[in-house]
């Protein structure tokens, strides 16, 4: 029986307990996409705080692929020494980070990366009103190996390992979903084909990696739009992923056009309401053998204790760790009250506008 408060391993990381800080852009990276004090000094908080995996916000592994300003670059080598400071502070407090990678494909606007976003196909996604350019042969190679270099400075810089995004409605997730995908190669078509992007990304970072490293995978269960990836192509990525030997996947759901089913849910002020990516988890923990990780709105320590321990491997959250970086340590203490987050999402608004995301409620 799986408890909250218990060690485990994902590959050859050791975690100290099951909770784990989702990833969760910070905008508290310079505009290049050097990181600041301000953004080390809040993975030492959640390091001291004692959750037991960070997932840092996304980190961008190709300039065409950013999206929100002051985001971490992991495009170049030349924040390397930044990030060993970043990661060493985490370490002294005996925590443990994963570096999330990104590309967000057509989900971008080309007046913030001087040029027009990629995409697998030329489709106009809701909330970023332009027409991406469908990606070439060329192109997506140039992306999957962007993924492995980001990845091997990852590991370079101290990072414990590395997630990649494959969920929200990003480069990855438009190459699985038959909405953005409508290419007539090798790329798109089939399941098979549209997983193909996700899974040459992963061998590749693995090649540059190695096997003893972990590897994580934020996935949709389901993008919840008509047309869109659905539960059962989910699975089938999942199982993909699981035989390739991926270390953990992260179930997310919805992307930014998906409305009340988008990704992060407001006003998550009851029980009921909580953990409401459970149900695709549940479809895909019974189809691996790797850890799942659920995410998206738990709040209370019932709900999350029960979803540990009958249905998957870890439980991981975003908004209560702004407004509680010591989350974990205060449920390890005995007082077990819900999280204090209360679902606004008004945390996103300083990140846009004062150098960096804080809980503007507490
Ligand atoms: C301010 C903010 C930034 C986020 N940035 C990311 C991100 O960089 N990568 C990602 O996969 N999800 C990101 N998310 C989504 C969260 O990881 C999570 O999936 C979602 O918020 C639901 O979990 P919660 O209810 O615990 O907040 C972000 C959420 C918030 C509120």
């Amino acid at each position: 029986m799986r408890k909250i408060f218990e060690e485990s391993t994902i590959n050859r990381m050791t975690l100290k307990n099951r909770l784990i800080r989702s990833a969760t852009w910070e905008g508290m990276c310079e505009e290049a996409g050097r990181p600041t004090a301000r953004l080390i000094d809040c993975y030492r908080d959640l390091a001291r705080g004692g959750v037991g995996l960070i997932i840092t916000g996304y980190a961008f592994v190709s300039e065409e692929g950013r999206q929100l300003p002051c985001t971490l670059g992991a495009h170049s080598g030349q924040f390397v020494n930044d990030l060993k400071r970043l990661t060493g502070a985490v370490h002294a407090e005996e925590g443990k980070i994963c570096l999330q990678l990104v590309h967000v494909g057509g989900q971008t606007k080309a007046k913030d990366i001087g040029r027009a976003p990629l995409a697998p196909s030329a489709v106009m996604t809701k909330q970023f009103p332009q027409v991406p350019v469908e990606m070439s042969f060329a192109e997506i190679q140039r992306v999957i190996k962007a993924f492995g270099e980001a990845a091997g400075r990852a590991r370079e810089s101290g990072f414990d390992a590395v997630q990649l995004h494959g969920a929200h409605g990003y480069l990855i997730n438009q190459f699985l979903s038959p909405l953005t995908n409508l290419r007539t190669d090798e790329y798109g078509g089939s399941i098979d084909n549209r997983c193909r992007f996700m899974i040459e990304v992963y061998w590749r970072v693995r090649e540059v990696v190695g096997r003893d490293y972990p590897v994580l995978i934020k996935l949709n269960g389901a993008d919840h739009l008509v047309g869109g990836l659905d539960l059962e192509d989910a699975v089938y990525a999942a199982e993909l992923l699981d035989q390739e030997g991926i270390d953990a996947i992260e179930i997310s759901g919805g992307t930014p056009a998906s409305g009340a089913m988008a990704p992060i849910r407001n006003k998550i002020d009851s029980p009921t309401l909580e953990g409401y990516n459970l149900p695709l988890c549940r479809e895909i923990k019974a189809a691996v053998s790797c850890p799942v990780i659920a995410v998206g709105g738990f709040r209370s320590f019932p709900v999350v204790e029960r979803a540990i321990r009958d249905e998957v491997d870890y439980v991981a959250m975003a908004r209560p760790f702004i407004r509680e970086p010591d989350l974990a340590l205060r449920w390890r203490s005995g007082n077990c009250t819900a999280a204090f987050c209360i679902s606004c999402s008004k945390c996103f608004m300083p990140g846009l506008k004062e150098g960096g995301i804080y809980c503007v409620v507490k």
